[in-house]
């Protein structure tokens, strides 16, 4: 019995892993998973663990008002050593580039357990941008033993940083097979003004706004919260919807200076249902997270970006995301031109899945078995010649 340790503290980890303990747990009889979580996040994990019913098996319970990194690499780096003594895993798999994924990857190499690293190869090649995910996502590709890369632009920067190539699988993210899982056509709301402005006979404009990264706190948050409330000014059909992140540095600015406009609806984090569901009735989405710049393209919302680069090229390349950094006046004129340009907005619709299609989980899932020589064949799908060479950069 192959004894597989999934491990993640984040909101966005959660959900993107989510489908991969799923699928581990098919196979009770080849594959002993367990869930450790470091709660780097509380509230805001925990959401998501009601919604995909997850227990974890281990909970380090960490997260402290107004942590800063220091507090969360070292808590997560003992806290991990503990659990995975006790646990003794054949396998961790960590996910993306949080702080918990680095210091947990960094506790399983000090223990010589071999490691798994799901959404590997993203970059910026930017030290600061995003910080310090881009670091934390590189120095956890040079410890993991296999590396799960969503597409083949992340599966090049691999090759490229001289990671060997029978170690690298294409599977797609797994936040496609999470949103394709989440999202119901009718879906009702348990939010009384979320149904109305989404059933509303008079023709409401819904703009979905998140943002939260490190990089942009202080005058570039400022600068994203005045564009939203001119946008919101300039247009009487918008009503903007912002479920706020808890981190109190962005809740303090976003209430000072939005709570008083009347179509700007802020709201605590959303759970992942409402939350999709919603992204998929949406005239537009503005954000600087990482996720939705992949959930987005897949329901054919136009995106843009927050953001001076991004480790996502994909869906910039296929046209439905813009990057359109932080300035007032640069989102304020993007905004503009997708309400007002009908064949611009059209263009940037077009519904496309440069992420996945929502087998990411299945395709990690049956890797590990195969590479641990549990399968001796991958499946009958997986092994034509034009799959091999899609998802495969290995050529047997
Ligand atoms: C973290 C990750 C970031 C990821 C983001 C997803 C790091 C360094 N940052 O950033 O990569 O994109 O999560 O959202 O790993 N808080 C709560 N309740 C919660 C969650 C957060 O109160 O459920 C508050 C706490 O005051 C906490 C603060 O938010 O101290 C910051 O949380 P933290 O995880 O350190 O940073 P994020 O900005 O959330
Ligand atoms: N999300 C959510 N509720 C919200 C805001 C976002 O469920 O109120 C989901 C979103 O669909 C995406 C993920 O959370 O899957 C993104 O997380 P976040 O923005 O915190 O982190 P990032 O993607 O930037 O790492």
């Amino acid at each position: 019995m192959l004894k597989v340790l999934v491990v993640f503290g984040t909101r966005p980890e959660a959900i993107k892993m989510a489908p991969v303990v799923k699928e581990l747990k098919k196979y009770p009889d080849l594959l002993d998973c367990k869930v450790a979580v470091s709660a780097q996040h509380r509230e805001m994990l925990d959401q998501v663990l009601t919604l995909f019913k997850i227990s974890p098996d281990y909970d380090l319970n960490i997260m402290q008002a107004k942590q800063d990194l220091f507090d969360v690499t070292s808590r997560v780096l003992t806290g991990f050593k503990k659990v995975f003594l006790a646990a003794k895993p054949d396998l961790v798999l960590v996910h993306g580039d949080t702080t918990t994924t680095f210091a947990a990857s960094l506790a399983a190499f000090y223990l010589q357990i071999p490691l798994g690293h799901v959404e590997a190869g993203l970059r910026t090649r930017k030290k600061y941008a995003p910080f310090p995910e881009e670091i934390n996502r590189t120095l956890t590709g040079v410890l993991a033993d296999m590396h799960f890369a969503p597409t083949s632009t992340a599966r090049d920067n691999l090759l490229r940083e001289g990671v060997k190539k029978e170690d690298i699988f294409i599977s797609g993210n797994t936040v496609i097979d999470a949103l394709l899982d989440t999202i119901k056509p009718g879906y009702v709301f348990a939010n009384e003004l979320f149904n109305k402005l989404v059933y509303s006979p008079d023709k409401k404009r819904i703009l979905l706004v998140t943002a939260h990264r490190r990089e942009n706190w202080g005058e570039p948050l400022r600068e994203i919260f005045f564009a939203l409330k001119e946008i919101s000014e300039s247009y009487p059909e918008v009503e903007v919807v912002f479920p706020v992140h808890k981190n109190p540095a962005i809740r303090l600015e976003a209430t000072k200076i939005l709570n008083a406009s009347p179509r700007i609806h802020l709201t605590e984090p959303l759970s992942y249902e409402p939350f999709v569901n919603l992204m998929a009735k949406s005239y537009l989405v503005l954000t600087d997270s990482g996720g939705l710049q992949e959930e987005a393209p897949s329901l054919g919302k136009p995106v843009l970006v927050m953001r001076h680069t991004t480790e996502r090229p994909e869906a910039v390349a296929a046209g439905t995301a813009r990057l359109v950094g932080t300035a007032q006046k640069n989102i304020v004129a993007e905004t503009k031109a997708l309400m007002e340009d009908g064949q611009k907005y059209q263009m940037m619709a077009e519904a496309i899945n440069p992420y996945g299609d929502g087998q990411a989980a299945e395709r990690i899932v049956k890797f590990i078995l195969f590479r641990f020589n549990i399968i001796r064949m991958l499946p009958l799908e997986f092994c034509s010649k034009n799959v091999l060479k899609k998802y495969f950069s290995r050529k047997d």
